[in-house]
């Protein structure tokens, strides 16, 4: 088992696509077998060029055809999710018997998306692959990371993931679209972040209460803004004084009655902000009230400036990435973390 390889293709290099391409360029245990690109400057390169590293001989094509044709154990699909699309092409590589780890939506199958499960599973099964969804949020810092916690407890009362994503250092493009520098009264009336956005993030709560011999019975949702004190400049624009700085966005698992998970998302520019809930580090946290509490910080390590940078978006690729031989070697059909137990990485230490 130990001299195992993998063949991989990497599904689009965005952002959390070129973290993956870059990690199977260079983990030992992985032989790179194809690359997809939309991008059509892109469309031609070689695959280590598109990631600054020493060429691969593998030509990043824009071809699905030759792609679905390829011999290849798993894709690692990460491609904008567009409702159109994703589901397709994910079903078609699951049926022409490649196994798939996505970070793009609908993550694990739950109960909020049964047709899109029963359509992976049809395909798992025609295709005798298997599936898995990957992500840090959803994903690693909302389940597998609060679960693996819980070992420390003797009694839970209320688990909180907490998000905390400061977008002056970690510039997003779509902080506009997402409502930042628009009018509070309108952006509470009209979030652009759907209530039901919750959907997503199901499966990773939904997690987390199985681990603990429960069952969710709703979810609530909450949503509050912060006003910027002052102008401020982010890569993309600017916030005017007075209009939306912070978005606070908070989503409660019900348990027998009581709030059992809370999943909240702090998205603030800069610390210039009324109210200002958090101070703007980058960071997931994980706060277990009970017996004894317990609180973890996952954070980026220090930058230069002694700074914590987010890295969410690569560490959705490496989650990924991480787990592919687990996936490769797992029975077919979703592939869920209690399926994996404790994942065990292959080719990370490389003296
Ligand atoms: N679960 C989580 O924690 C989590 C976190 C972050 C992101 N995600 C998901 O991961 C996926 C990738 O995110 P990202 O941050 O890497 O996004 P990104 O930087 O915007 O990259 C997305 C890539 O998709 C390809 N693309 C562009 N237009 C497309 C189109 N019209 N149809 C299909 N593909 C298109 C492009 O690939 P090429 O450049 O190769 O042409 C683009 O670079 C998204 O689905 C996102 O929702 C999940």
């Amino acid at each position: 088992m130990a001299d195992k390889t993998y063949r991989v293709i990497q599904w689009a290099t965005g952002t959390v696509g070129s973290a993956a391409l870059r990690y199977f360029i260079e983990n030992p245990v992985i032989e790179l077998a194809g690359v997809y690109v939309t991008n059509p400057e892109k469309v031609g390169k070689d695959a280590g060029d598109l990631v600054g590293l020493p060429r691969t001989g593998i030509t990043a094509t824009d071809d699905i055809e030759a792609i679905v044709a390829l011999e290849a154990d798993c894709v690692l699909f990460a491609p904008l999710n567009l409702a159109a699309t994703t589901l397709d092409n994910i079903c078609r590589l699951l049926a022409s018997g490649k196994n798939v780890i996505s970070p793009a939506g609908p993550f694990l199958p739950n109960k909020w998306f049964p047709d899109e499960a029963a359509r992976i599973e049809a395909a798992c099964r025609a295709g005798n692959s298997s599936y898995h969804g990957c992500g840090i949020h959803p994903g690693f810092a909302g389940d597998v990371l609060p679960l693996t916690l819980t070992r420390l407890m003797s009694r839970i009362d209320c688990i909180e993931v907490t998000e905390v994503i400061d977008k002056v250092r970690n510039p997003m493009i779509y902080t506009e679209i997402m409502g930042f520098g628009a009018d509070p009264e309108e952006l509470l009336a009209n979030p652009r972040r759907s209530p039901e956005t919750y959907k997503y993030f199901y499966s990773s709560m939904a997690t987390i209460a199985e681990g603990l011999g429960k069952e969710i019975e709703k979810v609530t949702v909450k949503f509050e803004v912060a006003r910027a004190l002052k102008d401020t400049r982010h890569l993309y624009g600017e916030v005017k004084a007075g209009t939306v700085g912070g978005q606070h966005y908070e989503w409660t698992a019900w348990v027998e009655g009581a709030p059992l998970i809370v999943y909240h998302f702090y998205w603030q520019l800069g610390e210039d902000l009324d109210p200002l809930w958090e101070e703007g580090e980058a960071k997931y946290r994980v706060r277990i009230h009970g017996d004894p509490p317990l609180e973890c910080h996952l954070m980026g390590g220090k930058d230069a400036d002694g700074r914590h940078p987010f890295l969410g978006l690569p560490w959705t690729g490496l989650v990924g990435c991480t787990v592919v031989p687990d996936v490769c070697d797992a029975l077919p059909g979703v592939v869920t973390h209690f399926d994996l137990g404790i994942v065990q990485p292959k080719g990370l230490v490389r003296r």
